[in-house]
């Protein structure tokens, strides 16, 4: 990772265009002709619906309502009773059959299969909501599960609450919504291996970005600094690589004699039972987790536990205990490449998800350059140079991937020495990678360090903020990140599958400080890839946060209070 490595961009705040919508809708109510300010504090969901239809009136959630659902889901129509009845003290009735049956009288919430919302994909819902009733429909669950995100968001946010709030009248205003999302890949990322994350912060990372309509976790489990994910066929990887021996304190100095330490061990890893709960429990919020699994670089826990796979097999290497990019990295024997496809068997058995993700960022080729061994290896395979040899390391990882049915993704890097075949590359030095990629016809995610690193600080004045990675990146610059890069025709276009913030924890020790980092951001990357860019609009955004930032307060989210209305501060 790069300290300090982009110059933050101007930002730039996209004008909605909110009310062209509403103005072609029919004459239904006073809601019709409420202020664009009304109408955000009106139905304050985040990330905004794609259409919302403004109706005068209100549906009351009582003792009373009941939730119909069909069988095939049924788990959905309890989980939202579940979540519901400790804020309200309402038990409500899940009633499982069809929407028509006798209940026409009774106040319902009605989530409903309806083929005719094909048009809007599997993660499209409409939500219509009258005095009498709640009806959601969508063609498939995805959007049945997010339409109950944005009904829970059309609650006083109390309704995420863990106690009884006897005053609150559980109140929902009326409304339209047709919604779909812009992009299919809309993330998260978080690191577990420079600071390992409990199995219950995990889930309840999953939770929040559900609530985000965040369909992607980027489980990043191994790196110099710690190796977290159990191997079966070699345990040392997490017996000797989970494990460092201390940790640097404060900021990242290149200079061992200012160094201090925490004279702590730093230990932690996932058991694969761990991993099985996590990614099934992933999976019932139509979260897909994406696992990742560095190499040939960021490698030097691996090479702690399995010194031979490294280019100097007899060197002593522990796990990094300092931050920055660890010379060490994997050489190129059979055996190598042998010993990672073992290890991704496993990871393939774990996680179903299509992507794996196969690192590859920072390799620092030092070592491969100084190695008579490495170097004959090259001339033996007949390789060009350090870069192809990456290429070669990682068009092996592809092969592998791609016979299995899974696909490759991997950090732009992996772009240098040519592109295995099947790859999708994810763009994080910048644009230029993900562009790259998309012209020569390859799938990208962006994730880009100007706009998605939520490492970096989030206010120009240091001093009031927790240490952090370095950079600088506020509020209203992630929420003006435009994924499409501009020099990309339609066509190239259509690879950019999406966007996704990175949070790498050198300098987020706890689960606390992993949300203190990500929110309120990740609210605002959430709607820059759910959202049509004509409706995306930070004022508007700024107006529905504040009632966002009370639904993270009443989940205990550690989010970092906002900036006075509107602008950010200056970098200094
Ligand atoms: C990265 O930040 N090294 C992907």
């Amino acid at each position: 990772m790069l300290a300090d490595c982009c110059p933050r961009r101007a930002a730039h705040v996209a004008i909605g265009l909110c009310l062209v919508m509403l103005a072609s809708a029919p004459a239904q109510g006073q809601a019709q002709t409420q202020a664009p300010d009304a109408i955000a504090e009106r139905y304050p969901i985040v990330p905004r619906p794609a259409r919302l239809e403004p109706r005068a009136g209100e549906f009351m959630l009582t003792a009373r309502t009941i939730i119909v659902v069909s069988a095939s889901d049924s788990m959905l129509g309890h989980r939202l009773a579940r979540e519901l009845a400790p804020a309200t003290g309402h038990a409500l009735r899940v009633v499982v059959g069809n929407a028509d049956a006798a209940h026409a009288t009774s106040s319902r919430i009605v989530l409903e299969r309806d083929a005719s919302r094909v048009s809007l994909g599997s993660e499209g819902y409409t939500l219509t909501v009258s005095a009498t009733d709640v009806h959601i429909r969508a063609s498939d669950a995805p959007g049945l599960f997010y339409a109950v995100q944005s009904l829970r968001q059309l609650l006083p946010a109390a309704n995420y609450r863990a106690a009884a709030q006897p005053t609150v009248r559980w109140t929902v205003p009326a409304v339209h919504i047709e919604d779909t999302p812009r992009f299919p890949w809309r993330g998260a990322h978080l690191d577990v291996a420079r600071h390992f994350m409990p199995v219950d912060f995990v889930k309840r990372w999953i939770d929040l970005l559900a609530m985000h309509k965040l369909n992607r976790f980027h489980w990043h489990l191994t790196d110099d600094q710690g190796w977290r994910i159990a191997i079966a066929k070699y345990p040392r990887l997490t017996e000797v690589g989970g494990c460092r021996a201390r940790t640097l304190i404060g900021p990242f100095t290149t200079s061992e004699a200012t160094r201090r330490y925490d004279e702590t061990r730093h230990c932690g890893f996932y058991t694969q039972d761990d991993i099985r709960e996590v990614v099934q429990y992933a999976a019932e919020r139509h979260v897909t987790v994406v696992p990742e699994i560095e190499m040939p670089g960021h490698a030097q826990a691996l090479l702690a536990a399995y010194p031979a796979l490294g280019v100097y097999p007899d060197s002593v290497v522990t796990p990094m205990q300092v931050w920055g990019v660890s010379d060490f990295i994997l050489n190129v024997d059979e055996s190598t490449i042998t010993f990672m496809h073992d290890v991704l068997t496993e990871v393939l058995a774990l996680f179903p998800g299509p992507f794996i993700h196969v690192g590859g960022d920072e390799a620092k080729k030092a070592q491969w350059i100084a190695s008579p061994r490495v170097q004959a290896r090259m001339r033996e395979l007949g390789v060009a140079g350090e870069h192809e040899l990456q290429s070669w390391f990682i068009r092996r990882m592809d092969v592998f991937l791609t016979a299995r049915g899974r696909r490759l993704i991997g950090w732009d890097e992996i772009l240098e020495g040519g592109l295995a075949p099947n790859a999708t590359v994810m763009s994080w030095r910048g644009t230029a990678g993900g562009i790259a990629a998309a012209r020569e016809g390859h799938d990208v995610v962006m994730a880009p360090t100007s706009h998605t690193y939520f490492d970096y600080y989030q206010s120009g004045d240091r001093s009031a903020e927790p240490l952090a990675f370095g950079g600088f990146l506020p509020l209203d610059t992630v929420y003006a990140y435009e994924p499409i890069p501009s020099e990309l025709t339609p066509e190239q276009a259509r690879h950019v599958l999406g966007a996704q913030a990175q949070h790498w924890t050198e300098y987020m020790r706890t689960p606390r400080q992993v949300e203190y980092m990500a929110f309120p951001r990740l609210s605002a990357l959430a709607e820059v890839v759910w959202t049509p860019a004509a409706r995306r609009d930070f004022a508007d955004f700024r107006r529905r946060l504040d009632t966002h930032m009370a639904r993270l307060a009443a989940l205990g989210v550690n989010a970092r209070p906002l900036a006075p209305e509107g602008a950010s501060p200056p970098a200094r």
